[in-house]
């Protein structure tokens, strides 16, 4: 920047007021790079107080933003405080990112399969909060399996195995971890130019160079239908792409949990079933799908060549391979891949029956997801601890036929007195009728 320049944009930030920004925006007008800018370095800082950062939320849920605030907000986050510097590893670097849902264990499939394939997966993941589960959180439940790693290590494994997951430092974007809170208790979180500039944040300070979104669907994701998840979708990959990222979008299912597993061990004991090619239908496909479209990414190939690619990673058993060398980079026990033994299991165990014969024409997935954290698999707040055991291991999903007294579900706890309550919230989320739903696609569309 010249030094006019400068000065002018000093003298540009001695003007603005976070009144007249909040005013402008409650207006309907939009805000430009310099006013976004103040605003977030003044909320990270302190000049900017909560309550005016969160009137400006409420006033973006009413009005909006246009792209180009949307992609400026995003930028300015990202910039909020530390930004990856992944250039220590060589070759592309492709990133995931799920907006979560109920059983969604795909990254500790799908990295392994890309990265067995010569792709570089440096991945920062987060824990389960709410009904949602955390990646960090499932494969914590690995006997001595590390997430919380220095830079040098992570990029030493990258380099190593071919794929690293860890946990997010607390430097990694503050901008977004103080507005989220924030936007948590005024009511702010469900909007999309805000939920997509979270995301986007993270993504981008993290510092991979192509990033594929798979945006979830349905009742047990934030976006509850797919004209919502398509929106947010575009906007994503429009922000990545004017930052310099390739960048693809899925929308995929979360009407119903993905896979039959829903807990922590539970969850890494079925992603390696799949991993040895006995995974779940839908979990399978929604996992193939993803990686062949990171493959394509990282210039792999055409859509078939990758998608060929990713099953011969699964059928020659590398990604499995891969899996086992990153567990024990980081600390675990790689002996899991062979001795699934070693997986903490509950105490208890609990079969949870159908009350009618019929169809189930439908789940609550997020209602689901609430029946796992009751059985301990997650947690309400930041701060609570959870139980690797604890889950559900579901027996019939929505489209199957079932007759009374079959086994809907199986609960797993080590906590005799959570398991009636979780009981009777997962018989709440099953609709059993006479009428079979139609069949889910899994995957609706795609950005690419
Ligand atoms: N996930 C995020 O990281 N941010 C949001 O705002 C919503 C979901």
């Amino acid at each position: 920047m010249s030094g006019a320049g400068r000065i002018d944009s000093e003298r540009g930030r001695d003007t603005l007021r976070a009144y007249d920004l909040i005013d402008k925006k409650k207006k309907g007008e939009s805000l430009n790079r310099e006013e976004i800018d103040f605003l977030i370095h003044g909320f990270v800082n302190g000049d900017v107080a909560d309550y005016q950062m969160a009137a400006w939320a409420m006033a973006v849920c009413f009005q909006g933003m246009s792209m180009e605030e949307i992609s400026n907000l995003t930028l300015s986050m990202a910039a909020s405080g530390e930004m990856m510097d992944l250039s220590a590893i060589e070759g592309c670097k492709v990133d995931k990112h799920s907006t979560g849902g109920v059983g969604d264990k795909t990254t500790l499939v799908i990295g392994p399969i890309v990265a067995s394939q010569g792709v570089k997966v440096a991945k920062m993941s987060g824990r389960g909060l709410g009904h949602t589960g955390g990646t960090l959180d499932k494969l914590e439940s690995i006997p001595g399996f590390r997430t919380a790693l220095s830079d040098r290590e992570f990029t030493d494994i990258v380099n190593a195995v071919g794929i690293c997951v860890a946990g997010q430092t607390k430097r990694l974007v503050p901008a977004d971890q103080k507005l989220y809170a924030l936007r948590d208790v005024t009511a702010t979180v469900d909007n999309i130019p805000l939920i997509a500039s979270s995301i986007m944040s993270k993504k981008l300070a993290s510092g991979s160079d192509a990033i594929l979104l798979d945006v979830k669907t349905g009742s047990g994701a934030f976006m509850k239908t797919q004209k919502e998840a398509e929106e947010l979708a575009g906007i994503m990959v429009e922000i990545g792409r004017r930052a310099g990222k390739k960048m693809a979008a899925l929308v995929t299912d979360m009407d119903v949990p993905l896979g039959m597993a829903v807990g922590n061990a539970l969850e890494v004991r079925e992603a390696i079933d799949t991993l040895k090619g006995h995974g779940p239908e839908d979990f399978t496909k929604v996992c193939l799908e993803l990686a062949a479209n990171m493959l394509v990414l990282a210039g792999k190939g055409s859509p078939e060549q990758c998608m060929a690619l990713a099953k011969e990673a699964v059928a020659s058993g590398k990604a499995l391979d891969t899996f086992a060398r990153m567990v024990k980079a980081q600390g675990g026990d790689e002996t899991v891949v062979r001795d699934l033994s070693v997986l903490p299991a509950a105490r208890y165990t609990l079969e949870v029956k159908a009350p009618v014969t019929g169809y189930v024409e439908h789940m609550d997935a997020q209602g689901c997801g609430a029946a796992a954290v009751l059985l301990g698999a997650g947690r309400d707040r930041k701060e609570d601890g959870i139980q690797p055991d604890a889950g559900i291991i579901l027996c019939k999903k929505t489209g199957d036929s079932v007759k009374c007294g079959d086994t809907l579900a199986v609960l797993h706890t080590s906590c005799r007195e959570r398991i009636q309550a979780a009981k009777d919230r997962l018989l709440a989320c099953y609709r059993i009728g006479p009428v079979c739903p139609p069949v889910s696609p899994h995957i609706f569309s795609g950005i690419f």
